[in-house]
C-alpha cells in the first residue's frame, strides 16, 4: 500500500472505500488505512488461559483475566470516544512536543482533522494486533505490535519498535503509561473512590504492581489475592530510569492523560510515589533512558500488562517476555498457534478473499469460547458466564474444530439440566458451576430445551458415539421448580446444588433422559393454542413481555423436529443392541401412549398442562430414586406419535395464507393470545426466525417452504443492499410482546439485518434442497460483511447490520458458528451420518477455480482429510447425477442410494486412510 497516497488530501475515511483489505492469499492478515478514523472498531486479543483483551485503532480498549478482575477499566463502545485511557506509549524528541504512538495526545487530537494529521495505519493477524503511526513532524515511525502470548500467562505484551524517519540524528526519551484499574468492573461506578482505598501500590524494577487489599462485595467482602502488573524492558532487558505508580502524580494537579504535566514539564517523579499511590487510582507509567537515533536508525521497548495470584513470582515473565528476542519468539510462537487454530478447517477455492475471510470465522468460535458473551465493548451487558443457548450452538463447528473438547463440553452442560427439563442459563467456566439466571430473575426460556439435541444429534452423525448417550450424570438443583414458576421450599442451599432422592441420594440419570426430559416438558407445556408457551422468551431475548399467554410457534418447530431425531437416535441404538431404557418412574406419565390408561388427546391444551404439572409436583423436591424399563419400540412410538401431532398442527393452524400461492407462518402469540403476525391493519407483519425454524426443522411441506422463501424475501429483503431483516416493524410499542416493539426500527432485533438468523435461513434451505435459493442468501451475506466500506467492521461476522449496513456487535455472535457449519457441512456437503462419513456437495459453480477444483482440508474422526471436489464441468448441485470417490488414489464405495450424495462407511474409511493428510477427491461428471 502506498502510505503517501493517504497523506494530505481528504481526511475522512468514508472517501477511501474499504476499511481493510488482505495482505496476502494465505495467513489472513489484512491492513486497515487509517483505522482510526472509524468509530467503534476493536480487535480481540485472548489466550486459552484465560487472558481477555480487546485493543482499538487508538490502543484503547481494556486487560481482564475473568469478569472480577481488570487490570484497566472495563471499556463499553461508547466509553471509547469518551475516555483518554488507553495503553498510552510516548515519545519525547528533543525539541518537539510528546508524541503518542496512539494518537492519543491532545495535539495529536487537535492535529486530527488537520493536514498536520498523522498517518496510522493497522495490521490485523490472527493473535496479534499492530499499530503503525507515522508522524513526518516529529520524525518518528512506531510500530507497536500487541498480542496475547500462546502460553498459560495471564499477560498481554506491547512491543513498540520506533524509527527515526528524518534525515537528522535525534534524541528521544520513551514512556509508558497504563492507568490501572484493578479490581471489578461493577465498582467502575459502584463504590469507585470506597475501592480506590482498598489499593496499593508497589514500584518494581521494571515497573508497577498494584494489589487491592479487600475485594469490595457488599453481601461480604474478602480478601484479594490478585497483583496486577504493569512492567517496562528495553530490547537488552533494561528496566526504565523513572517509574510511576501515582496517576495523580504522572498526569498533574488539573493535568489529563492526553497531557500529563511529568511529561510536557520533564519532571522526575515524586520521591514517596507508592505512598502518593495507594488508596488513590493507580497508573502504571516509566520513562526509560534518553536514546540517540541516527536517521534511518530503531529501538524496541515491550510493556508487559500482567495478571497474577498473590505469591506467584513475576520473574519468569521477565525471562519469557523482557527482552526483544524472547519477545520475537512468543510472538512467532503466537501467531504460529492462530494460524493453526483458524486452519483447522482450510477452504479452497477460487475466491481467495473468500477462504482468508473464513479463517477469521474460525477464529471467532474460539473467541466466543474464550469471551462468551462479555468483555468486548459491544458486549456491555454480558457479566462473565457464557449464555445456554450461544454456548450449545458454538459446539456445533467447535465439533468441526476440536471433537475431543467438544465431548467433554457437552458431557458438562447436560449437567446443568433440571429434572423439571428447564436448565440453568449460565454456565460458569468450572465444571458444574451454574447460574439460574444473569439478573436473577426466575424465568425459563421456551428455546433452551431446543439446544442440546439439535447438537448433540449432529455430534452423534460425526463421531457415532451413541454410547455417550448412556452415560449417567445428575441434574441441577435449586430452589425453582414447575419451570421456574414455583420454588421449592423445602430445598435450602446447604442441600447442594444436585437433585437428590428420597433417600438423600445424589439422583443419576442418563444423558438421554435428560434430554427426554426437557423435550418432554417442552411438548405439555402449550398456551391455549395448543403451541408452545413462550416464557421469557425464546431464541429472540426481546419477545420478553408474553409470559403468561404468549406463545412460541416458531420453536414448537424446533422440539417437533427433536422428537423425530431422538426417534432415529434410539432406532440406532436399538440396531446396536439396546432393547430398553431406564428412566426415572416418575416421568413415564409424560410417555402417555405407552399405557392406554395415561394416553391424552393432544388436540387439548388443558389436558396437556395437566399432565406435565402432575409429572412437576411428583419431582419438586426429590425423586423417588426408582428407575423403570421402558422398551425401546414402544418409546420410538411415541415419540414419534409427538413429532406428527406437532408438525401437522402447526402446518394445519399456523400457516398464513397471504395470496394466491403465497403465504407464511405466524410465530408467535402476545400476552393477550392474539397472533403477532399476519395481516394487521392491511399491512403484513411477518418474522424472519419463524420461516427459519419450519423450514431447518422440515415442519413445513416443500410448497409451504417455498412460499415461505418467497414471503421472506418479499417483506424483509432489503431490495438496496441484499439481505434479509429480523422482522417487519411493529408500529406502536406493545408491552403484550416485548422490549422488541420499542427499539427503533432497523436496530437489534427489531428489523436489523441478523446475521445469525440470515444464516440460518440459508443453512435451512440447503438443507431442504433449495441451493439456488441458498446461494443467493449466501452471495448477499457474504457481499454485506466484506464490504468494509459500510460494515466498518475488521474481517469475520458482526451480530447484525444496522441501517446503513453497518455491523454492530462484532466478533462474539453465534453466527460464526452457523456459517462454518454452512460452509463445511452443507456447501462443501462434508458431514457425517451415523458415524460414517457422508460427501454431498452443493457448491455452486463459481467456487471452482479454472480447473473445475474446490477443496477443504478438515478432520473427520481424528483423521485428516484434504478433500477436494473436481467439477469440470460446472455442473449445478441441482443437477448433479453421478459422481465417484477416490481415497488415497483407490476407488470408494458408496453407501448412499441417492445420486447426489457419497456415503463412506467408517470401516471403508478406516482402511483406506492410511496417510497423515488423505487425499478425497469427488469427481462429479
Ligand atoms: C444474540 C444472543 C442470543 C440471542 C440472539 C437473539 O445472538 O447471543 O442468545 O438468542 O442474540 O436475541 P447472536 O446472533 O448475536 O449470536
Amino acid at each position: 500500500m502506498d502510505k503517501n497516497q493517504n497523506f494530505g488530501g481528504s481526511f475522512a475515511r468514508k472517501l477511501k472505500g474499504a476499511l481493510w483489505q488482505f495482505r496476502n492469499d494465505t495467513d489472513a492478515s489484512f491492513v486497515a488505512p487509517e483505522a482510526d478514523y472509524v468509530s467503534r472498531l476493536y480487535f480481540p486479543l485472548m489466550n486459552e488461559a484465560g487472558m481477555k483483551c480487546s485493543v482499538t485503532p487508538e490502543l484503547k480498549g481494556d486487560i481482564a483475566s475473568s469478569f472480577a478482575h481488570y487490570l484497566t477499566p472495563a471499556t463499553g463502545t461508547e466509553e471509547l470516544h469518551r475516555n483518554m485511557s488507553n495503553r498510552n506509549f510516548w515519545i519525547c524528541v528533543e525539541g518537539k512536543q510528546p508524541w503518542s504512538v496512539s494518537g492519543n495526545s491532545a495535539l495529536q487530537r487537535a492535529n486530527k482533522w488537520t493536514e498536520a494529521k498523522d498517518y496510522s495505519e493497522v495490521e490485523g493477524h490472527l493473535g496479534c494486533f499492530k499499530l503503525i503511526r507515522e508522524s513526518k513532524e516529529t520524525g518518528i515511525r512506531a510500530e507497536s505490535s500487541i498480542f496475547v502470548p500462546a502460553t498459560d500467562d495471564l499477560v498481554e505484551v506491547m512491543l513498540v519498535r520506533i524509527k527515526n524517519i528524518s534525515d537528522q540524528e535525534m534524541k528521544l526519551t520513551a514512556t509508558a503509561a497504563t492507568p490501572v484499574f484493578a479490581r471489578h468492573p461493577d465498582n467502575f461506578r459502584d463504590h469507585r473512590q470506597v475501592t480506590s482505598m482498598f489499593q496499593k501500590a508497589e514500584s518494581r524494577k521494571h515497573g508497577v504492581e498494584v494489589r487491592p487489599t479487600i475485594v469490595h462485595d457488599e453481601k461480604g467482602h474478602s480478601i484479594n489475592t490478585t497483583s496486577y502488573f504493569v512492567l517496562g524492558f528495553e530490547a537488552d532487558g533494561s528496566a526504565p530510569e523513572d517509574i510511576w505508580s501515582s496517576l495523580n502524580d504522572f498526569i498533574g494537579e488539573g493535568g489529563s492523560l492526553d497531557n500529563p504535566e511529568a511529561l510536557s514539564r520533564k519532571l522526575k517523579p515524586a520521591q514517596n510515589q507508592d505512598i502518593l499511590a495507594s488508596g488513590r487510582e493507580a497508573i502504571g507509567a516509566f520513562r526509560f533512558a534518553e536514546k540517540s537515533l541516527k536517521a534511518g536508525e530503531t529501538v524496541h521497548y515491550i510493556v508487559l500488562h500482567g495478571i497474577k495470584e498473590k505469591g506467584q513470582n513475576p520473574d519468569h515473565w521477565i525471562k519469557e517476555y523482557g527482552n526483544l528476542q524472547s519477545c520475537k519468539n512468543q510472538l512467532d510462537k503466537t501467531l504460529k498457534h492462530w494460524q493453526e487454530v483458524s486452519g483447522q478447517v482450510l477452504f479452497e477455492t477460487a475466491d481467495k478473499n473468500f477462504d482468508q475471510w473464513m479463517r477469521w470465522v474460525a477464529f471467532q468460535l474460539k473467541c466466543r469460547q474464550i469471551f462468551g458473551n462479555s468483555f468486548l465493548p459491544d458486549f456491555g451487558y454480558g457479566r462473565g458466564g457464557r449464555g445456554w443457548r450461544d454456548l450449545w450452538q458454538d459446539l456445533l463447528s467447535i465439533f468441526l474444530i476440536d471433537p475431543a473438547g467438544a465431548r467433554n463440553e457437552i458431557i458438562n452442560n447436560y449437567r446443568g439440566i433440571r429434572i423439571d427439563g428447564s436448565n440453568a442459563t449460565i454456565i460458569g467456566n468450572e465444571p458444574g458451576s451454574f447460574v439460574a439466571d444473569r439478573n436473577n430473575v426466575a424465568r425459563s426460556w421456551c428455546d433452551h430445551g431446543s439446544w442440546p439435541l439439535f447438537v448433540t444429534e449432529f455430534y452423534l452423525h460425526q463421531s457415532g458415539d451413541y454410547d455417550m448417550l448412556l452415560q449417567e450424570l445428575p441434574y441441577w438443583k435449586d430452589k425453582f421448580t414447575h419451570r421456574s414458576r414455583k420454588t421449592d421450599e423445602l430445598w435450602k442451599e446447604d442441600q447442594g446444588t444436585q437433585q437428590k432422592d428420597e433417600d438423600g441420594n445424589v439422583y443419576q440419570g442418563s444423558i438421554l433422559e435428560h434430554i427426554l426430559l426437557q423435550q418432554l416438558s417442552a411438548f405439555y407445556n402449550v398456551g391455549e393454542h395448543n403451541n408452545l408457551l413462550l416464557e421469557g422468551a425464546d431464541w429472540n431475548d426481546t419477545l420478553d413481555m408474553a409470559r403468561e399467554k404468549g406463545e412460541s410457534v416458531c420453536f414448537h418447530n424446533f422440539y417437533g423436529y427433536n422428537f423425530g431425531a431422538l426417534a432415529e437416535i434410539l432406532q440406532q441404538l436399538k440396531e446396536k443392541g439396546t432393547g430398553s431404557i431406564k428412566i426415572n418412574e416418575e416421568s413415564l406419565i409424560l410417555l402417555d401412549s405407552l399405557n392406554p390408561a395415561t394416553a391424552i388427546d393432544y388436540q387439548k391444551p388443558e389436558a396437556k398442562q395437566k399432565r406435565l404439572n402432575e409429572y412437576f409436583d411428583q419431582v419438586q423436591h426429590q425423586l423417588s430414586g426408582k428407575k423403570v424399563d421402558v422398551d425401546i419400540d414402544s418409546l420410538i412410538q411415541d415419540l414419534l406419535a409427538k413429532r406428527h401431532h406437532i408438525r401437522e398442527h402447526i402446518r394445519e393452524n399456523e400457516w398464513i395464507s397471504s395470496g394466491e400461492n403465497e403465504g407464511f407462518f405466524n410465530g408467535h402469540y402476545d400476552n393477550n393470545a392474539q397472533p403477532v403476525h399476519g395481516f394487521k391493519k392491511d399491512e403484513i407483519i411477518i418474522d424472519l426466525t419463524s420461516q427459519v425454524m419450519p423450514l431447518m426443522c422440515e415442519t413445513a411441506t416443500k410448497e409451504q417452504a417455498k412460499m415461505a422463501h418467497k414471503a421472506a424475501i418479499k417483506h424483509l429483503g432489503d431490495k438496496e443492499s441484499g439481505g434479509l431483516r429480523l422482522c417487519s416493524e411493529f408500529k406502536e410499542i406493545d408491552l403484550n410482546i416485548g422490549r422488541i416493539t420499542g427499539f427503533v426500527y432497523g436496530f437489534k432485533e427489531h428489523g436489523s439485518k441478523w446475521m445469525q438468523q440470515n444464516i440460518m435461513f440459508m443453512y435451512g434451505l440447503y438443507k431442504r434442497g433449495m441451493y439456488d435459493e441458498a446461494y443467493d442468501l449466501f452471495k448477499d451475506i457474504y457481499q454485506i460483511n466484506t464490504d468494509s466500506a459500510h460494515a466498518k467492521t475488521f474481517p469475520g461476522i458482526p451480530s447484525y447490520f444496522e441501517p446503513g449496513n453497518r455491523g454492530s456487535y462484532a466478533y462474539l455472535t453465534g453466527s460464526s458458528a452457523w456459517m462454518m457449519l454452512t460452509v463445511l457441512t452443507q456447501m462443501f456437503g462434508l458431514r457425517g451420518y451415523h458415524g460414517n462419513l457422508m460427501l454431498k456437495p452443493a457448491l455452486h459453480p463459481e467456487f471452482f477455480d479454472q480447473k473445475g477444483l474446490a477443496a477443504v482440508k478438515t478432520a473427520f474422526q481424528g483423521i485428516q482429510l484434504h478433500f477436494s471436489i473436481h467439477n469440470p464441468k460446472r455442473i449445478d448441485p441441482k443437477n448433479i447425477t453421478e459422481m465417484n470417490l477416490k481415497i488415497n488414489g483407490q476407488e470408494a464405495a458408496n453407501q448412499s442410494a441417492e445420486k447426489n450424495c457419497f456415503i463412506v462407511a467408517k470401516s471403508q474409511l478406516e482402511d483406506l486412510c492410511t496417510q497423515n493428510i488423505n487425499e478425497l477427491e469427488l469427481c462429479i461428471n
